[in-house]
């Protein structure tokens, strides 16, 4: 048994690729358009779907047409949709997106249906909850249920891994020490630590005070750096691989997806992160969220040009 389970967010992305934001006031015309399937928690869902994992979705869709077309690309990928379910009266999750001519992206989140994802729902998955082997979780849905997911992993024994996007200030560190794995960048280590971070050095000095505090594992993603890791098994560092990036936009949810499923199939954490920077870095060769992730054959492509033997 190796189910993951994702409780979080699904949003319908709208992606305009652009020279340059417009000023106040002026009218631009952009290079492109593309409309897809995203949310940090759906995109970390079928991130781990297309590498082979087994799934359970707990999230929430609104009234509208854009809800049976997140249900149907769930199911595509075999995600186990039944604590998916709907809010009348709601829009599902949008997001616009902004993606630069250099590949960096600006978003805004309109929550939608994804508010209205409750503790309760929480507790009406438990049966299917505790036939997963990890509980992934990020910020897109109220504070109240992520904090009742740690709850709920705790008291049954699931390991419980926080990515705490978007950023966020005001977490509580109670609820945080609780955690089995918290996976930040670096902005979102600086929030939650309310240390400085501007480099690995600094990422490493706010990361310790973390597992001080009592979470298990702490991963800080670095972007085209990589990632480090504090916590019970000592301090590491994993490089990432250069390349030419065209779209950064999901890449962080590549990361998590990635690491769950080979975590979840090996429990090797340096293997599991040594895998997902390489994954994250695949991502961003391609367009998109959700479709730029690549699946096993392709990712196996990618390890086998781009990752040493030693490193794999
Ligand atoms: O992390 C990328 C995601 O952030 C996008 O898919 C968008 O929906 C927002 O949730």
């Amino acid at each position: 048994m190796s189910k993951i389970a994702v409780i979080g967010s699904n949003m319908v992305d709208l992606i305009t690729y652009i020279d340059r934001m417009p000023l106040q006031g002026e009218t631009l015309e952009a290079p492109g358009f593309a409309m897809g399937c995203g949310g940090k928690g759906a995109n970390q869902a079928v991130a781990a779907a297309k590498l082979g994992a087994e799934v359970l979705m707990v999230s929430k869709v609104g009234d509208d047409v854009f809800a049976d077309n997140t249900l149907a690309n769930f199911q595509l990928f075999g995600i186990d949709t039944q604590h998916v379910t709907r809010v009348p009266g709601v829009s599902s999750g949008v997001a616009p997106i902004f993606v630069q001519s250099d590949s960096h992206n600006s978003i805004l989140i309109i929550k939608g249906a994804n508010a209205h994802l409750k503790p309760a729902d929480i507790d009406a998955a438990s049966a299917a909850l505790r036939d997963c082997v990890l509980m992934v979780v990020q910020l897109e849905i109220e504070l109240e249920t992520v904090y009742h997911a740690i709850e709920f992993g705790k008291l049954h024994g699931i390991p419980v891994l926080l990515n705490p996007a978007p950023a966020l200030a005001g977490l509580s560190r109670t609820h945080l020490a609780k955690l089995d794995f918290l996976i930040p960048n670096e902005n979102e280590l600086a929030l939650i630590s309310g240390q400085p971070v501007t480099s690995p050095e600094s990422a490493l000095s706010a990361a310790r005070l973390l597992v001080a505090d009592g979470i298990r594992h702490v991963i800080v993603t670095l972007g085209e750096k990589g990632a480090l890791y504090v916590g019970e098994e000592g301090e590491f560092r994993v490089n990432g691989q250069v390349v030419a990036a065209l779209d950064t936009t999901g890449a962080g949810d590549a990361f998590i997806g990635c690491f769950a499923h080979h975590w979840t199939q090996t429990r090797d954490i340096k293997h599991a992160m040594t895998l997902a920077v390489a994954y994250s870095a695949c991502s961003v060769t391609g367009r998109g969220t959700q479709t730029s992730y690549p699946d096993t054959l392709r990712f196996a492509e990618f390890v086998q040009s781009h990752v040493s033997e030693r490193q794999a």
